[in-house]
């Protein structure tokens, strides 16, 4: 525990992780809980949920076997009643638990806007209690309606074909000094607020991505030092976004590509002020306010890009003075039905700048920069010319043989932005409201030939924080790491994405059902998901079925609905969800709506096989004729959709139950148990015939069933052999689709044939992980072959280059190459399982995740003969781990026979590896 950590391919994240405790030994040798966070966040400015979940870490000095026994916790209506430690709204005493994580507030009743300030200490297996931890806020939001008197408001045109960005805005006096200032903010559409002359927050592409007609969600600013006494200016620019603007699919699904939830965006805005003379002051968006048409942002569109003449812009418009008497008044529009939530999730935000590796002139007065990275956000632009001359600024994710940028993938999507300068010197820019999937810039309409400074690629995504770490001896998977991680990232704007290029960019289900494991394990998605498992509730058809994405903009009981393997991420995601961060009010919210999705595809299939209402049924997705190749069986290896679907079914069944177990409703929880031993048993009769051989003998089947547990005992050794025949069949290939590759990866290593696995990500021939990176990927495939040499690109219609689907293999590289398992029996990481299996010719791998509970980590490394393990189990966890070896005797642990070392229980020898049980703290494991 007392190591700092760093790994050379954090570089890309620019994240230095320290291990629990190293902070704490500088301070001294004490136990403290540290990050404390709130509903996920730190310090979050709107909380709506009345019982908010108060979580933190405990840091120590790595002393093994540490434990919580009680704790206490102290929320206090202000920073000097929390000092003085006068818990006015809660004082919990001391609680004997070893709880520290999601533990609901259950204070005095909170109302909208209070603030709250809290602390905890805890007291350790001695009885010792520690220091308070520092102290930590968050400030509840608006609760009730009633707590509105602003108005939705826009301009008097509505958004028809791709027009300027609305401009607001409303000056205000104040007749004294500022005590403390709150703004809650939101718009159909999206906003950026300007006070007094700046823009407040960092928040890009608020208020993000919901069903707007059933919730919107709204942010709070702390805007205390940004107002004055006398003359203020709020202000704001309204953008179409994915409210009016276009999104992908809506020309094909409903005939038009833009005004899908609304025509006409729309701000409300309550600035809350207390002033010092005790006096209070709202300024609301109402008919006082102000509009334009004629400011610079003469178009925005997410897929399209953004136009903008800076000869347009208005300087002073966001502060006192300025005259807008050829703005008009607003319109304020008639009520609008709508829930109003506090955003539970991070805001998208920049998290990176890249800068260009490259720039080369392929055509004349055609320039085109390398960022070295297939990213996602947008430039900033730094540019000189004659006033009125427009710089074309168009984003790809490949070139063409001949050095122009490729864009054909792009389909409908444009991705371009347009720049008209000023003039009379360097001027900079930046669009608002869109954002692109690129690694290549072309620009056109320069004057002057640009250098590679000029250019800055700004990297923003939701910011769910960094979580794991992955490093081993072979550069390739370290590459392949990296590229799972840009992938992720270049998908999460406040839904996650199938794709961030093309004329897509929807919240796929199944997509993020095959990612969601990996995605925990890269970064804290806690709250990025309690916001998004509303989505999929919001986008839940009445008859149960869920959607093929969520949000469902397009008619969610007419289509794209119902898909097994998309569906079913309505199950599975809130039961990851679980099992990683003990969430169980997420459960207790969601079982209803997941039950209504098992209940639908039972009515419609009483045999227990699902053959009927499958909607747009796209089985294991991109499995099949696209990888045939020479010598290898002449049919891809498709699964039968109905395997496909049973087994699904099955496995969502499964989850029910445990969900409902866990909820404590054992009765559902036995009749689910039950339904999944019907299912299996249907699955067995229908498709598997005595032998263990699945009808159609796929891999993916055998994937499948063997990992949906759907499989007599006696047949599985069977179905591990006939699996391992359909990979030679393929050349020891994956021959595997969307859904069941990573699949088929856990259940190699589970079932005894671990070498194979590693030879499968090791591969560097097509179809292969190695082949596309050898091919000189930064981010993930949507298909294996989606650029072959000599081939050419694939067809342009479906071939992303940002596709995180078949990236979900990162699952597999933690559980396998770093053996992080969690433990659903202890969820959020109490107890869980480290249990690293070399192979592939690795000689090292290293890594850590920052769990709810603290960080784990792990470090193995082969040494001639003998097998080294560091790992760190945080303050107030164990952990069952897998030490390689033959007997325990030949185990040590620090200087000693690992059986006798504090901390360390020996249970048994399995598999080749002899299982400890630890508690907590830092272990350095050696097996001859
Ligand atoms: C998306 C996929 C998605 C699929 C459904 C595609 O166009 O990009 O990732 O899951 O449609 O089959």
């Amino acid at each position: 525990m007392l190591k700092v950590i760093v790994f050379c391919s954090l570089a890309m994240t620019g994240v230095l992780l320290v291990a629990a405790g190293s902070l704490a030994q500088q301070k001294g040798d004490k136990l403290v809980p540290a990050s404390l966070r709130c509903e996920y966040l730190v310090d979050p400015a709107t909380v709506d949920t009345r019982e908010p979940r108060l979580s933190w870490v405990l840091q120590d000095s790595g002393t093994r076997s540490t434990r919580q026994t009680a704790y206490q916790i102290i929320v206090a209506s202000s920073a000097h009643n929390l000092a003085a430690s006068r818990g006015d709204l809660w004082d919990t005493g001391k609680v004997t638990s070893n709880q520290s994580v999601q533990i609901a507030y259950q204070g005095q009743p909170l109302g909208s806007r209070t603030q709250c300030y809290w602390k905890a200490r805890v007291w350790d297996q001695h009885g010792k209690p520690s220091a308070w931890s520092r102290p930590a806020q968050w400030t509840m939001g608006l609760l009730d309606v009633s707590d509105w008197s602003a108005q939705w408001i826009g301009d008097q045109l509505p958004s028809v074909g791709n027009v300027s960005a609305t401009m607001l805005r409303r000056p205000f006096n104040l007749p004294a000094k500022v005590k403390r200032a709150v703004v809650y903010v939101t718009a159909l559409g999206l906003y950026e607020l300007h006070l007094n002359g700046r823009r407040v927050g960092d928040h890009l592409l608020a208020p993000e991505w919901t069903d707007y007609h059933t919730r919107v969600q709204y942010q709070a600013y702390d805007v205390t030092s940004w107002l004055q006494a006398g003359d203020n200016v709020i202000g704001a620019a309204l953008g179409d976004g994915w409210y009016a603007g276009g999104i992908g699919l809506a020309q094909i699904l409903l005939k038009k590509p833009r005004n899908i939830y609304g025509n006409h965006p729309r701000l409300l805005a309550q600035l809350e002020v207390e002033l010092a003379n005790g006096q209070t002051q709202r300024i609301v968006t109402d008919g006082t306010w102000r509009s334009t048409r004629e400011g610079p942002i003469r178009s925005a569109d997410l897929l399209d890009g953004e136009t903008y003449d800076a000869r347009r812009e208005m300087p002073g418009w966001d502060k006192p003075g300025f005259d807008d008497r050829a703005w008009q008044p607003a319109e304020v529009a008639a009520r609008i039905e709508t829930k109003l939530v506090a955003q539970p999730n991070e805001p998208i935000r920049v998290i990176k700048e890249l800068k260009p590796v490259a720039l080369t002139e392929p055509k004349p007065g055609v320039f085109v920069f390398d960022l070295g990275q297939n990213m996602v956000g947008w430039c900033r632009l730094t540019a000189q010319g004659p006033t009125g001359s427009t710089v074309t600024i168009r984003h790809a994710e490949m070139l063409n043989d001949d050095g122009m940028i490729y864009t054909d993938n792009l389909r409908a999507a444009k991705e371009v932005d347009r720049y008209t300068l000023r003039g009379g010197g360097p001027e900079d820019f930046e669009p608002h409201f869109t954002y692109h999937g690129f690694r290549y810039v072309e620009l056109t309409g320069l004057t002057a030939q640009p250098q590679l400074g000029d250019l800055t690629g700004r990297v923003f995504h939701s910011a769910s924080p960094d979580a794991g770490m992955f490093t081993c001896s072979e550069p390739m998977l370290n590459k392949l790491w990296e590229n799972i991680l840009w992938t992720q990232r270049g998908n999460l704007h406040s839904v996650p994405t199938d794709c961030p290029q093309r004329d897509e960019r929807l919240g796929w289900m199944g997509d993020i059902l095959i990612f969601v494991q990996t995605g925990i394990f890269n970064l804290d998605m806690a709250a990025f998901f309690t916001k998004w498992v509303r989505d999929v509730r919001d986008a839940q058809a009445d008859d149960g079925r869920y959607a093929d994405f969520s949000p469902h903009p397009f008619g969610k009981n007419e289509r794209f609905t119902g898909v097994p393997g998309w569906g079913d991420a309505g199950v599975l995601v809130p039961w990851r969800v679980y099992e990683n961060y003990g969430d169980k009010r997420m459960l207790a919210e969601h079982y209803d709506s997941a039950k209504r999705w098992i209940e639908y595809i039972h009515r419609l299939n009483p045999d227990l096989i699902w053959r009927k209402g499958r909607g747009n049924d796209y089985g294991d997705w991109l499995n099949g004729d696209t990888l045939i190749q020479e010598g290898w069986p002449k049919k891809g290896g498709q699964v039968p959709k109905e395997i496909f679907a049973t087994a699904i079914f099955a496995h969502s069944t499964d989850l029910l139950s445990r969900m409902a177990a866990v909820l404590g409703r054992t009765e559902e929880a036995s009749k689910y148990a039950a339904l999944f031993g019907d299912i299996k048993g249907s699955f067995s009769r229908a498709f598997v015939s005595t032998d263990g051989r699945i009808q159609g003998d796929t891999q993916a089947g055998y994937a499948l069933a063997l990992h949906f547990d759907l499989l007599p005992e006696e047949l599985r050794p069977r179905a591990v052999k006939h699996l391992v025949d359909a990979v030679a069949k393929y050349q020891s290939h994956i021959s595997t689709g969307f859904q069941t590759t990573y699949r088929m990866m856990l259940e190699l290593t589970r079932e005894g044939q671990n070498d194979l696995a590693y030879h499968l990500i090791n591969n560097r021939t097509f179809p292969s992980w190695g082949y596309t990176i050898e091919n000189g990927a930064t981010t993930i495939w949507e298909r294996w072959d989606g650029y072959v040499k000599g081939r050419g690109f694939q067809d342009k219609g479906m071939n992303s280059f940002n596709h995180y689907a078949i990236g979900a293999v990162g699952e597999w590289m933690y559980r396998v190459i770093l053996g992080l398992n969690p433990d659903d029996h202890h969820p959020g990481y109490e107890h869980f399982i480290l249990r690293p299996r070399p192979g592939g010719g690795l000689t090292w791998a290293k890594g850590a995740y920052n769990s709810i509970r603290g960080q784990i980590a792990c470090s193995w490394k082969l040494e001639g003969n003998s097998f080294k393990l560091d790992i760190t189990v945080p303050a107030n966890t164990t952990a069952t781990v897998y030490v390689p070896a033959k007997d325990v005797a030949g185990v040590a642990e620090g200087h000693q026979p690992a059986r006798q070392a504090a901390g360390v229980e020996f249970l048994r020898i399995e598999e080749g590896a002899a299982v400890f049980k630890v508690q907590a703290g830092a272990y350095h494991f050696e097996a001859h």
